[in-house]
């Protein structure tokens, strides 16, 4: 005698024909992943735009290549996230905006040191290049490693054209100036004696200085601390903030 009802008997045949029971399974989660993909392909673009952000000059990017190279993402994250002890102790949470032009992002949650999305302007460079080549004479705590070898190596000069040209290729707005300029712009930036005055418009709020304490020469530790200072400079987030502050009362 069979007392269920025909929905469980047709719950019974599914459960016990693999096939059935995968094909089913498969064309619901189809049915989710294309409501969430499906629009992605209508709209231009998912990050809002906020004011002053550009592109690395090419020797931040020289100074983001050496970042990337020696792993500082595996102790340090650049993204400060929306919460209360995040905020008072990074500052204002990362807008989508300011890793847009990020190949590889350096967002991440595994923090052995600091977040570091903000750190530009936080420190001299004295410290940084302090810092880098003896963590523990300044932080005596610190478990970082050093880096000290950064400023006895020559930068490598004659790439960065190439390098902006890949860039431009996933999207990041580099001008052809930009590009043909590039292995100059490296070299300006951080030499004191040259003009950057062209560079710093096409470049909005760069810092053109010697980095590294050594203006006779170009070194990676030029570019790393050129990178560092840079982080979290570029778009006036307090502005933004107190701007959407300000609609916010408007609007109540
Ligand atoms: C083994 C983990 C580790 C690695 C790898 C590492 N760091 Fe750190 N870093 C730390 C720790 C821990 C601190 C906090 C103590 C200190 O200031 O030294 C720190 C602090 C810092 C600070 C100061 C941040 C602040 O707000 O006070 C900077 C800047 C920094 N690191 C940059 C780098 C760079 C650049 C690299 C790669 C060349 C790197 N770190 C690699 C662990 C690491």
């Amino acid at each position: 005698m069979n007392t269920q009802s025909p929905a469980l008997d047709t719950h019974k045949k599914i459960e016990r024909n693999v096939t059935l029971l995968a094909v089913l399974a498969f064309l619901v989660v189809a049915i989710g992943g294309i409501v969430e993909i499906a629009p992605l392909f209508w709209i231009d673009n998912t990050i809002e735009k906020v004011k002053g952000m550009r592109p690395y000059t090419p020797l931040e990017q020289a100074g983001r290549n050496i970042y990337v190279r020696e792993g500082c993402y595996s102790c340090h994250s650049q993204m400060i996230r929306p919460f209360r002890d995040e905020v008072e102790r990074y500052g204002h949470y990362s807008l989508a905006a300011e890793s847009m032009y990020d190949h590889p992002f350096q967002w991440g949650s595994k923090r052995t040191g600091p977040d570091l999305a903000r750190v530009g302007g936080r420190y001299s460079d004295e410290w940084h290049v302090q810092h880098l080549k003896d963590p523990r004479s300044v932080v005596p705590e610190s478990v970082m490693p050093r880096y000290g070898f950064l400023a006895d190596t020559d930068l490598a000069t004659n790439d960065m054209a190439a390098e902006l040209t890949a860039l431009s290729r996933v999207g990041v707005p580099y001008s052809q100036t930009d590009i043909a300029k590039a292995d100059e712009d490296l070299k300006a930036q951080a030499d004191p004696d040259r003009d950057s005055a062209e560079l710093l418009k096409r470049y909005p709020k760069a810092q053109a200085r010697d980095f590294d304490g050594n203006p006779g020469r170009l070194t990676e530790m030029d570019a790393l601390v050129a990178y560092l200072q840079v982080l979290g400079t570029m778009v006036d987030v307090n502005a933004a903030a107190a701007q959407e502050d300000l609609a916010r009362e408007k609007g109540r």
